[in-house]
This record gives structure tokens, C-alpha cells and sequence, in this order.
């Protein structure tokens, strides 16, 4: 059947048909570029008619600032001719009114009669350059799109990694109040025990002289009464200070202890100080006074360093021993207030001078003198908070000199 109709037609005309119908562009030009034969599509893709393109060059085809390089591609191809088909390169052709469009050609060659000629098959590139621009564009929205997308993702990776940062800060701060709960509880308990140990001394004291001054009934045994009325006053007077210790530290502990400065006379106030504590002297014991600066007008929170000169004073007195002098000076330069409280008393061995201001540390050499070793911690943490600094030296058995050195803005009347 097929044969039949192959016949009917004859082999010419069936080429004849293809070539006049192919939805390609045909095109025959001889060794020199000259068109021997165009098929209408060619035609019809470059707007030419009748027969207008034969003889010329095939360059008429191609825009014209490409004609030059356009005739030395064609005089290489025709020196090496081969198969060889230009797709996907930018290639354009020029229509008869001068207007572009894209193309691709593929290139064949043949002999005949001795004569080279080149066949090229011209295809209408504009759709698929069309379609291609639109995949570029779509590629490109693609790429955008990945970025912001990647960018949207950076961020909530970024905030995540920061609320992660503000929780692991608030867990740090649960901690940390966890930490200082654990330690007050710890010190509470470690102080109700040495409480218990340092108030069994006085509560003994009280409990012994009370007995006593029952048995002193007569008029003449009124100097005996009186002596364990101040044996009692004393031990209170002890129970009262371990319990201010402790209160302390916990008001510390919670941050409840405020550095409140007023102006005062730092002499009448050391001289007050130095009054009250020589009733805790011992016997022959003196706590001796002196000032010096020009003035003596201070602004510091008096509450604060009266608690700091009772436990330094009231330590000087405890360590050393009866008959001996307690030194206590003050000095006042116009921007720093500095104490001093010297004592020839028992001294600290340079071992234990190390951990002086660790809480309920005492050192070896006092372990039979009453007290619970929270006087010293309390005092760093009142100078620390008064802004000043604390210092000390001693020798074993020879005695004790502490400084402490506050900030003050002195008023000058
Ligand atoms: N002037 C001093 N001379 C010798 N040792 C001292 C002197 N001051 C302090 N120390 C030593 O430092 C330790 C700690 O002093 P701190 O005042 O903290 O405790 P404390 O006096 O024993 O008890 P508290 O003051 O709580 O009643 C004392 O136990 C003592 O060993
Ligand atoms: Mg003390």
C-alpha cells in the first residue's frame, strides 16, 4: 500500500512535497554563500517572496553587524565542511525589514558535480527562546524565593537561638536563687547549731549567778549581788550579739541591708562607741582614743559602721588580755575616713589569716574564746557596701592591727 502510493507519486515530487511543506526553513547555497534554493518557509520566516533570495548571499539572512564574522564562519566551514548542527547558541536572523528574531540552524554539505554545496535547515527559534526566558524567569523567582525562604528560616533560627539564650539566663537565675536558698537554709542550720553551742556558755553564766544572788540576802553581800547582776548583763549582752549576727547575715543574704549616708562628727560618735564598749572591757583593759585630721565632720551610714566598730572593738577586747590597751584611731582627709583598731592580744598565725573573713571561720588559737565567727564577714560585706576596703596584719601572740578605709564627702562647717 505504502509502495503504491510512493510510486503513484514519484520519488520527486514526494521530495518536492516534504521540502515545500516542512515546517523547517530550507536553504542550499553553493561554496561562495550564494542561495541556489529556498523552500517557503523560508520565506515565509524572513518576509522574502518569488524567488527574491536566490543569487544572493546567504549573509542577507543574518543581522548586519554579524555579516563579517558571519562570512569568515562560512569560509571555514566550506574549507572543513561537516555535519554540524547550532542549537542552544544565540544565534539571529535578520528579516527583510530589518527586525531579528532568535534561530537555530543545522548545516549539512554535499557534492554535486564536483561542486560543493551547503545545506542549512533553519528552524523559528522565537517560542522556545520564549519558553526558555520564562523558565529563567521562573528559576530566578525560584532562586529568590529559596532565598528568602533561607533568610525567614536564618531568622527563626536566630530568634529561636534567642529565647533559648533568655531561657537558659532565666534558668541560670532559678539556680542561682535555688543556690542562695540552699545556702541560707545551710546557714541557718549551721547557725542554730553553733548558737545552740555558743548561748549554753552565757545561759550557764546567767543560770549560776541567778543561783547566787539568791544565797547573797544579806546588806553586806550588795557588792557581790551587783557583781553577778553585771556577770548576768554581760552573757544577755553576748546572746544578744550572736543573734544580731545572725540577723545580719540573713538581711545581707537578702539584699535588705541599705547604705543609708548622713553627716556626723566622727569624734563624738567614736567616743560614744569607745564609752559603751569599756563596760565589755576586762579587768586593767582600756580602749584609748584618738583622732586626727582637720576635721572630724564624716557622711557615712552611721548604723553600718557602728556595727563594724563593735565587732572589730569587741574583737580586739576578747583577743587580748586583761591589763592592756586597745588602740582606736580615726582619720579624716577630705574625700577618706580610715579606723584603726589596734590590740596586743593573742595575734593570727599567717595559716588562718587566710580564711580571717570566711563565715563561721575561727582560728585555732581562739577556739576556747567565745564567739561564732560571723563578725568579720559581717563587717567585709558593710565596708564592701559603704564602698571602702578592709586590711589587716598580726603577728602570733603579739597582737592585731585592722583598717578599714571608707569613702566619705566631708562638710566642712
Ligand atoms: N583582734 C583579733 N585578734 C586575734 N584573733 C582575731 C581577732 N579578730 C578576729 N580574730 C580571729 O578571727 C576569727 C573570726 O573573727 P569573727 O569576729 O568573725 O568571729 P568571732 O569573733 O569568733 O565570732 P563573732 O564575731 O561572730 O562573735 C576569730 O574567731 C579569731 O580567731
Ligand atoms: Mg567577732
Amino acid at each position: 500500500m505504502q509502495k503504491k502510493i510512493i510510486s503513484e507519486l514519484g520519488k520527486k515530487d514526494i521530495f518536492r512535497i516534504l521540502f515545500e511543506s516542512a515546517g523547517e526553513g530550507l536553504v542550499l547555497v553553493d561554496s561562495e554563500g550564494r542561495i541556489l534554493l529556498v523552500n517557503p518557509r523560508i520565506e515565509e520566516l524572513f518576509q522574502y517572496k518569488d524567488y527574491e533570495l536566490i543569487g544572493r548571499h546567504i549573509e542577507i539572512l543574518v543581522p548586519e553587524s554579524l555579516r563579517d564574522k558571519h562570512i569568515h564562519h562560512r569560509e571555514g566551514y566550506t574549507s572543513h565542511p561537516r555535519k554540524r548542527s547550532m542549537m542552544g547558541t544565540d544565534l539571529l536572523g535578520q528579516r527583510r525589514d530589518g527586525s531579528t528574531f532568535p534561530v537555530e540552524v543545522s548545516l549539512n554539505y554535499f557534492r554535486a558535480e564536483d561542486e560543493l554545496l551547503i545545506m542549512g535547515l533553519i528552524t523559528d527559534n522565537t517560542e522556545r527562546r520564549k519558553a526558555q526566558m520564562e523558565l529563567q524567569k521562573l528559576n530566578t523567582e525560584l532562586e529568590e524565593r529559596v532565598l528568602r525562604r533561607t533568610q525567614e528560616l536564618a531568622d527563626a533560627i536566630r530568634d529561636l537561638e534567642l529565647s533559648n539564650k533568655s531561657l537558659e539566663k532565666a534558668q541560670e537565675e532559678v539556680r542561682n536563687a535555688l543556690d542562695k536558698e540552699k545556702e541560707l537554709s545551710e546557714l541557718k542550720s549551721r547557725f542554730v547549731s553553733t548558737a545552740s553551742h555558743e548561748f549554753r556558755t552565757p545561759l550557764a553564766t546567767i543560770l549560776s549567778s541567778v543561783s547566787l544572788i539568791g544565797k547573797y540576802t544579806g546588806e553586806s553581800e550588795a557588792g557581790k549581788r551587783e557583781k553577778h547582776i553585771t556577770r548576768i548583763k554581760s552573757a544577755v549582752h553576748n546572746m544578744k550579739a550572736i543573734l544580731n549576727d545572725f540577723l545580719n547575715v540573713e538581711k545581707l543574704e537578702e539584699g535588705k541591708v541599705l547604705n543609708l549616708p548622713q553627716t556626723f562628727s566622727l569624734r563624738e560618735f567614736m567616743e560614744e562607741l569607745a564609752d559603751e564598749l569599756q563596760t565589755l572591757c576586762k579587768p586593767g583593759q582600756e580602749i584609748r582614743y584618738e583622732h586626727h585630721g582637720e576635721g572630724d565632720l564624716v557622711t557615712l551610714d552611721p548604723r553600718l559602721l557602728k556595727n563594724i566598730m563593735l565587732n572589730l572593738l569587741s574583737n580586739a577586747i576578747k583577743f587580748s588580755p586583761e591589763e592592756s590597751v586597745v588602740e582606736l584611731l580615726s582619720l579624716v582627709t577630705p574625700d577618706r575616713v580610715s579606723v584603726t583598731v589596734r590590740d596586743s592580744g593573742i595575734g593570727i598565725s599567717q595559716e588562718d589569716q587566710e580564711h580571717l573573713f570566711q563565715r563561721f571561720f575561727r582560728a585555732k588559737n581562739s577556739i576556747n574564746i567565745q564567739g561564732t565567727g560571723l563578725g568579720l564577714n559581717i563587717v567585709r560585706s558593710y565596708v564592701e557596701l559603704m564602698g571602702g576596703e578592709i586590711s589587716f596584719s598580726s603577728q602570733l601572740n603579739s597582737g592585731t592591727t585592722f583598717i578599714v578605709e571608707l569613702p566619705s564627702h566631708t562638710l566642712h562647717p
